[in-house]
């Protein structure tokens, strides 16, 4: 939610910087934007509302700036709710939610508020404690304290020069460079520039100045050591080369990706396994896409090796909270790593001495740090909005889990799984070409002006159903709905006419009789399957993947729902109102 990147250094064109970084983090929110440079004394900011995408602007020479790209919260998309906020001597950016801001707000009477946000508050709050004595790094620190919620902030203030950075809960990345520093809320923004990072953690604040980046205790102001990591992303990688959009070029990249994600040692696997398997209670937490994930998951252990998982959404694991205690598993999946409501059942579940088990394609996300084992999917950067190669990727490794699981009775399993898994991925990597492409495009084509569509499957295929509907809800804005191929006729069939786009997923008998009472409604049936049941009205072939059809059977969905979005006039990369990751609750 919201990118965020500053730059301090030598060069003359920090402004440009800033802009040039936003625009690899435009992902993450799309609203609006706005840079701050520093200006000898003044620091001056430029806000516009719109994408950032197209922007030509020239800023005055500087070596020091910063910058926001919006996912609105607090108060509409507009050029004055848009960051840096200024407040005095202090202009600021902010990703994260200020809850009690309200009740702040109250005591800054003197102020008159330019903005319905929560940031302007924080600013007016740093500005008042500037303003009563204290120096920055204490106004940060107090000003950090009356903060209920999770935050990163970037503060410059005026004739000091330097770019403060402060959080808690939400990510910031500093990229070293020789003569500068950069901090971002990902590590794209600053990629061509260095591949040397320092994360800075929950509850800590830092102090870039050039090339010189001091970290502190964010509640005791005690210094804090840092070590350089190199990681190992390339510029190609996070760009989008021949492809028309990030979406396209993600599902493409699904030819390694599923390979890549079972690239782990036996051993890691089966500490992971045997961390299930002490576990009194098991529940796989996540959201959107990696929550129907970990859906499919439960049906893989439940087939593979007869273990009954729970799956909850973080967002409704409160509800269930009673249940973790001291020895309970908790397994995250979250492609970013940074999704608040998974952060916090793993906060409160760590509390309570629960075990937690990560599974993340950002090895140092808040998720993965927070676990006692992590499991990397592997997968590259994933830029584009909607998530694609995660999800196969996290799908291609709990598969494998559940091998490793049943491996404790069965010797060979994880031999198996990998041996399955890699014909999925040889098979996969023969459909991925442009001729499929253009086929799925054709279907597109005669669905596009259908207001409505619907999805079965059953299995793990049901879960794929639910998923199938998110990635069409989310860039085509077509209404999809999924269901479990039997649920239909209790209820749903009654919206089903003439011409309504049903997509089925497999060719099982009962499926395809599913899909016939669907076909007698008028529904006219988009089969996804390896054979072509005659019920079929278009057929998008898939391979038969032994156990681990789930993974095949949602990329033609992922090309299909691409299209509908490309011949709707959309962006599929930046769907409305929906940001990359989602670091508020
Ligand atoms: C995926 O297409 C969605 N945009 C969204 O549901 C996403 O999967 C969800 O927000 C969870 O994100 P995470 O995997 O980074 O935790």
């Amino acid at each position: 939610m919201c990118g965020i990147f500053a730059v301090s250094g030598e060069r003359n064109d920090a402004g440009s910087m800033v802009l040039k970084g936003l625009k690899k983090l435009e992902y993450r929110g799309y609203d609006s934007w706005g840079i701050a440079v520093r200006e000898g004394e003044k620091i001056d900011v430029e806000k516009q509302v719109g994408k950032i995408s197209g922007v030509k602007q020239k800023f005055p020479p500087a070596t020091e700036a910063m910058g926001h790209t919006r996912w609105a919260t607090h108060g509409g998309v507009t050029k004055e709710n848009a960051h840096p906020h200024q407040v005095g001597k202090v202009t600021l950016v902010h990703n994260g939610i200020f809850e009690n801001y309200l009740e702040a707000k109250k005591s800054l009477d003197d102020w008159k508020f330019h903005s319905e946000t929560d940031t302007e508050v924080i600013a007016a709050l740093l500005d008042r404690e500037i303003q009563g004595g204290k120096n920055t790094a204490e106004a940060i620190r107090a000003v950090a304290e009356k903060i209920e919620g999770r935050f990163a902030i970037l503060v410059m203030v005026e004739g000091e020069p330097g770019i403060w950075a402060a959080r808690r809960g939400s990510p910031l990345i500093l990229g070293r460079g020789e003569t500068e520093t950069f901090i971002a809320s990902d590590i794209p923004a600053f990629l061509e520039y260095t591949t040397t990072v320092n994360y800075l953690d929950d509850g800590e604040m830092v102090h870039i100045h050039g090339a010189q980046a001091n970290f502190s205790n964010l509640k005791t102001g005690t210094p804090v050591d840092k070590r350089n990591i190199t990681v190992d992303w390339t510029t190609e990688e996070a760009e989008k080369g021949e492809f028309a959009h990030f979406m396209i070029k993600e599902i493409f990249e699904q030819k390694q990706t599923i390979i890549r994600a079972i690239n782990h040692e036996d051993e890691k696997l089966r500490q992971a396994a045997a961390l299930l398997k002490q576990a009194n209670g098991v529940y796989f937490i996540a959201c959107g896409t990696a929550h129907k994930v970990a859906a499919a998951a439960e049906y893989f252990f439940a087939d593979i090796s007869g273990r009954k998982i729970n799956v909850v959404p973080a967002g409704e694991m409160p509800y269930f909270e009673r249940f973790v205690h001291e020895g309970t598993a908790l397994i995250a999946i979250s492609q970013s790593g940074e999704t608040a409501d998974v952060l916090e059942v793993l906060e409160r579940g760590k509390k309570k001495g629960a075990k937690i088990l990560s599974i993340t394609n950002v090895e140092t996300s808040s998720v993965a740090r927070i676990a006692d084992a992590h499991l990397p999917i592997f997968a590259g950067p994933e830029k584009a909005v909607a998530s694609t190669k995660a999800a196969t990727a996290q799908m291609a490794l709990c598969f494998l889990l559940a091998h490793a699981d049943a491996e404790m009775r069965e010797r060979g399993s994880i031999n198996r799984g990998r041996e399955i898994l890699r014909t999925t991925a040889s098979s996969i990597n023969d459909l991925l070409n442009p001729r499929y492409e253009e086929h799925v495009r054709d279907v597109a084509e005669k669905i596009v002006d259908r207001p409505n569509l619907f999805i079965i499957g059953r299995g793990a295929l049901y879960p794929m159903a639910l998923e199938a509907a998110i990635k069409i809800q989310e860039v085509s804005y077509i209404h999809a709905q999924g269901f479990a191929a039997g649920e239909l006729k209790h209820g749903p069939i009654a919206l089903i006419e003439n011409r309504v786009p049903c997509l089925v997923l497999g060719d099982d008998p009962e499926t395809v009789s599913n899909a016939m009472e669907l076909k007698a409604r008028g529904a006219r049936i988009i089969g996804i399957a390896p054979t072509p049941a005659e019920v079929f009205d278009e057929w998008l072939r898939v391979p038969d993947c032994n156990g681990s059809q789930a993974i095949a059977s949602i990329i033609p969905v992922q090309i299909l729902a691409y299209h509908l979005a490309i011949l709707k006039g959309l962006d599929p990369d930046m769907p409305r109102n929906l940001a990359k990751s989602v670091t508020v609750k």
